[in-house]
């Protein structure tokens, strides 16, 4: 419950009459926090994270509070939900790429922005889509049957591009030619270098006039990447005939008040949304698939016989999917123990209690899907890779709101379906006809940025199953 405490931001500011020995305390756990947060936010949390359901990190001046329980999640995320937006940090290192996007968006212009979009994740528009999956797929597959039997591909790359070719023939009905697919690979990578340094700084809450180099790199790869999306834009303006995508949804908009169409500014900042939060996270589950599979071949072989018992050597069509149980569940576990979003961020509007706790106004609230999906008092052997614990049959999947990879709750994912469908289509195409496999002693570590991305990508090399 909300509680009426009065703002108590004051109140959690350290008070200049702290003890020295306090202060420096203070400052050295900060700077080991910013200096591992640095590299990779995987290493901000200490081993009894794995355990603890919700506690306070003191940070500079800021109190930072993990809710890593069923009921706090719930609590942050769901039924308080209206007291937790996201936070000043997911805005400042996101509003550069997505302007004021669904994604980041607030108040009356999110709702609007949800309802304008929600016609494009509707049941029966995914089934349309599903041919557009598949159809994407088969061109990706016949790049790499020309490339020829142990052909080396960066898998993460492939995958990027595969996803973000499906997001542009769904939503914006054009095909991404292999120069864009290239652009918006390379720019969202450099995109997530910029952001490793900038949440040090962001955190902080250090001035925003500070020279930031990484700032520039960041401003770089935005610029490159709006170069994609106004091209798709201008294709899509010139040639309206009738098609019913979500570019539709944002060209035919009205302002209720106004009767306004929307504005270039907002329009690009949806398709950026939907371009950047539709193709990097899919793309991302997939390549830890190939990445997990290539190392659990038990599992890669009850993959290959679900997919050739149910295909039958034919290509997967939509209503395969019920029968794909233990695709879906290979996926699943992927993104328990890889989630493409690691960690959201909320700030308190209101001071609140949770877990007879006071979480002052200002303070941020962190959920960490990584910490929650390894959990040691939620999941049975959390490190270990077992896709069976996704059949519905075994009790041993966790409980509600602790497996989050689309998020819960009013700012949950709109396009978790889509991403199910795309992903499992994706992995059934792929499987039937290919293994992958890493490149001997390639050194893999997951490094969460923006999204949890494999530290040196993933070069494997690409064999026909010849079972
Ligand atoms: C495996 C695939 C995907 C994963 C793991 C994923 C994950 C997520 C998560 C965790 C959030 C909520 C973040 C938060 O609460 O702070 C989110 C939001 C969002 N996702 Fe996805 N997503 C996926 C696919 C997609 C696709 C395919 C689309 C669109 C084509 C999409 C569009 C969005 C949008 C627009 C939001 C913002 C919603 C809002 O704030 O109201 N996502 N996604």
């Amino acid at each position: 419950m909300v509680t009426d405490l009065g703002t108590t931001l004051e109140r959690d500011r350290i008070s200049v009459s702290m003890p020295i020995a306090k202060r420096v305390r203070e400052w050295l756990r900060t700077c080991g926090f910013l200096w591992r947060a640095r590299h990779n936010y995987i290493h901000i949390w200490g081993n009894s994270s794995y355990e603890r359901e919700f506690w306070r990190e003191r940070l500079l001046f800021r109190s930072v509070f993990i809710a890593n329980s069923p009921e706090t999640v719930n609590h942050v995320l769901v039924s308080h939900a209206e007291n937790y937006p996201k936070s000043a940090y997911t805005d400042r290192a996101l509003e550069p790429l997505v302007g004021n996007g669904l994604f980041i968006s607030k108040g009356e212009l999110w709702r609007r922005q949800r309802r304008l979009a929600a016609p494009a994740f509707r049941p029966s528009r995914l089934k349309e889509y599903s041919t557009q999956m598949i159809d994407a797929s088969h061109d990706m597959l016949a790049r790499w049957e020309s490339a020829g039997e142990g052909a080396e591909l960066e898998v993460c790359q492939e995958m990027a591009r595969l996803t973000a070719d499906v997001v542009c023939r769904t939503m914006f009905s054009q095909d991404l030619d292999e120069e864009q697919a290239r652009v918006v690979f390379e720019a969202f990578t450099q995109y997530q270098e910029s952001l490793g340094v900038l949440d040090v700084v962001e955190i902080l809450g250090l001035p925003s006039w500070l020279p930031r180099p990484a700032v520039r790199k960041g401003r770089k790869a935005v610029k490159h990447l709006d170069s994609v999306i106004n091209a798709i834009v201008a294709k899509r303006r010139a040639d309206r005939s009738a098609r019913e995508d979500l570019l539709e949804l944002l060209f035919e908009y009205r302002d209720p008040d106004t009767g306004e169409d929307m504005d270039n500014k907002l329009l690009r900042d949806e398709v950026a949304v939907m371009f950047l939060a539709g193709h990097e996270t899919a793309g991302n589950a997939l390549s830890w698939c190939w990445y997990l599979l290539s190392q659990h071949p038990n599992e890669e072989a009850r993959l290959h016989r679900e997919i050739d018992q149910v295909l039958n050597g034919r290509s997967p069509v939509y209503s395969d999917l019920k029968r794909l149980v233990y695709t879906r569940a290979i996926l699943e576990e992927t993104m328990r123990l890889y989630p493409p979003l690691h960690l959201f961020s909320r700030q308190a509007v209101a001071d609140d209690m949770i877990n007879g706790q006071l979480v002052p106004a200002g303070s941020m609230v962190i959920v960490s899907p990584w910490l929650l999906h390894r959990h040691r008092l939620i999941w049975d052997e959390p490190a270990v890779f077992r896709p069976e614990r996704f059949l519905a049959a075994d009790a041993k999947r966790g409980p509600k709101h602790c497996y989050v990879p689309f998020g819960t709750g009013p700012r949950a994912c709109p396009g978790g379906s889509f991403g199910m469908i795309e992903a499992t289509l994706v992995i059934a195409s792929v499987a039937q006809r290919f293994r992958l496999r890493l490149k001997p002693n390639h050194r893999v570590e997951p490094v969460a940025r923006l999204t949890t991305r494999p530290s040196h990508g993933l070069p494997m090399s690409l064999h026909h199953r010849d079972d």
